[in-house]
């Protein structure tokens, strides 16, 4: 049979084509890495602790990072360049969990960490940064290329803009980005309006909104499990699959961010923008090439697709739940609204349950049902894919085909890999069918370690690579579909608690499965 021709190789015509940042290789691998210096705002946050400062000090360990690269911490707190080297070393020590401490890689990374204190409200601090970063330039000569990266309260992003460019460091000999950390906005407006703010210092291709879940191997691989095979595809659609379920599970509570937590909830806190951009990734168009552009456009496209609810479908296709206290292991576990820092009479939601329907060819039809929650029996993020069942049941009804359906496992974390559930004939005599299940996993096929969802945006946002963070039309189409939820959450008085500390979340999410027939997966 004659084979049909083969589309030139992706790699062959990128090629071919001019590379604007000669930083940016297009596949994400031999890539060079510019002189930077990267400035923190939030240097003494948890968010630098725990996970900035160990990544940067990983990828210096790998010998990722320019020979000049350098940090400048700010926060509040004073003190000096040394002090703040130390805390870093904490830090450091700490919550690199998975790499060794080498005193050479970090004494040489060490040198290049520098300290300003100050309120951003003040004028003066930003003229202090200018000239630490004039300084910095004599001696390490980091091409006058700075990374801005706003890691405070939401609250302050755009005065902090604002004070960079009145500054005048908006603008510089080398390049200028700005890195936002979650959440974008609180709505739809807010997200608007924060994006004009920024707009007038920086231009939108330089703000890089950061998603961590986008940064994670496992959601980076669902697109080479979707793009890179032939035989997924063409099943991908709603032909074939029955439902999808993206499961964000986490053991813990609100671990002191109760303050937080409490205005935000975890439809904003996860939905909006996590599962939403996983659910882009799972259920998106293939890009024409690997480029940032091209990627960016099909997710958003897709996100902009899923249907934004009336406030009728709302009520049938949502459900938010709080956790109430329970004895988890023997050992008593207060419910949210005995956490530090929360009303005793709080609506906010720690389980957010949904049912989106995507409005294009592909998808119509299929339910996406989403959940996530705070103090659920287990940590664990998975997107189980079910199909159809076969059309004609020649094993009648007892082959077990109904209980156990044909199953894709995307599975995100702790465990990382992919499964595919299916049946298979029981040995003997009869024909008796039980579920069996083909699995690939990281650790053993790769035997090494992934990098850290910061390693892998950092690395990107330094090099100008934004495939992996979203974009202003991707934050407003996620805030377009989550904000009528709001208000319909906002204006129901819920009977909360309704799940106990420890269990799968409330009843009421059993039932909006229960409407099409289906039932969530225990992972
Ligand atoms: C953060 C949320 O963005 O993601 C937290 O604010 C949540 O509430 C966390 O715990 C989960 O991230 P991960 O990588 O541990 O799944």
């Amino acid at each position: 049979m004659r084979q049909r021709p083969v589309a030139a190789p992706v790699r062959a015509i990128l090629d071919s084509m001019p590379i604007q940042n000669p930083f940016q290789d297009p596949l994400r691998f031999e890539r060079r890495v510019p002189e930077c210096v990267v400035v923190i705002f939030g240097a003494n946050g948890d968010l630098t602790k725990r996970k900035l400062m160990p990544a940067l000090y990983r990828l210096a360990y790998d010998r990722r990072l320019s020979a000049g690269f350098a940090v400048v911490g700010i926060s509040r707190t004073p003190m000096g360049d040394d002090q703040f080297r130390e805390k870093m070393l904490e830090s450091v020590k700490q919550f690199s969990e998975d790499t060794k401490f080498d005193s050479e890689v970090w004494d040489a990374f060490a040198a290049g960490l520098f300290y300003v204190a100050g309120d951003i409200s003040d004028k003066g601090l930003y003229e202090r940064l200018a000239k630490r970063l004039a300084d910095i330039e004599e001696t390490r000569h980091a091409g006058g290329n700075v990374m801005f990266y706003l890691s405070m309260q939401p609250s302050q992003y755009a005065s902090t803009a604002l004070g960079l460019g009145a500054a005048g460091l908006g603008k510089g000999s080398g390049w200028r980005r700005l890195v936002v950390e979650k959440p974008f906005g609180h709505d739809l407006e807010s997200a608007r309006e924060l994006s004009d703010r920024l707009h007038e210092v920086f231009d939108e291709t330089d703000v890089y909104r950061i998603d961590h879940y986008l940064g994670k191997e496992t959601v980076q691989n669902i697109l080479a499990f979707r793009f890179g095979n032939g035989i997924f595809e063409p099943l991908w659609n709603r032909r074939y699959v029955n439902h999808v379920q993206i499961t964000a599970a986490e053991s813990i509570g609100v671990e002191g961010r109760g303050a937080y937590y409490q205005e935000a909830g975890a439809l904003s806190d996860m939905i909006q923008n996590h599962l939403l951009q996983v659910m882009a990734t799972i259920a998106m168009e293939p890009s024409a090439s690997f480029r940032a552009t091209s990627v960016r456009d099909e997710r958003s496209k897709l996100l902009r697709s899923i249907r934004a609810m009336k406030p009728d479908e709302i009520r049938k296709n949502t459900v938010p739940g709080q956790y109430g206290p329970s004895r988890i292991g023997g050992q008593e576990v207060p419910g949210f609204r005995q956490e530090t820092g929360v009303n005793p009479d709080s609506q906010t939601d720690t389980y957010a349950a949904a049912t989106f329907f995507v409005e294009n060819w592909r998808w119509a039809g299929v339910p996406f049902y989403v959940r996530t929650g705070k103090r659920l029996p287990k940590r664990v993020t998975e997107i189980a894919i079910q199909f159809n069942q076969a059309p004609l049941r020649i094993f009648g009804d007892q082959d077990g085909a109904e209980s156990s359906p044909n199953l894709l496992i995307v599975r995100i974390q702790p465990e990382e890999g992919i499964s595919l559930k299916f049946l298979s004939k029981t040995p003997g005599s009869g024909m008796k069918l039980r579920p069996v299940s083909m699995d690939f996993n990281y650790g053993s096929s790769f035997g090494e370690r992934s990098p850290s969802a910061y390693e892998t945006l950092l690395l990107d946002a330094i090099i100008g690579d934004a495939t992996l963070y979203t974009r202003q039309d991707m934050v407003e189409a996620s805030w377009t579909v989550v904000e009528p939820i709001q208000h319909v959450w906002k204006e129901t008085k819920y009977n909360f608690p309704n799940y106990a500390a420890g269990t799968w979340g409330p009843a009421a999410a059993d039932d909006m499965l229960a409407q099409r027939g289906h039932v969530w997966r225990k992972p």
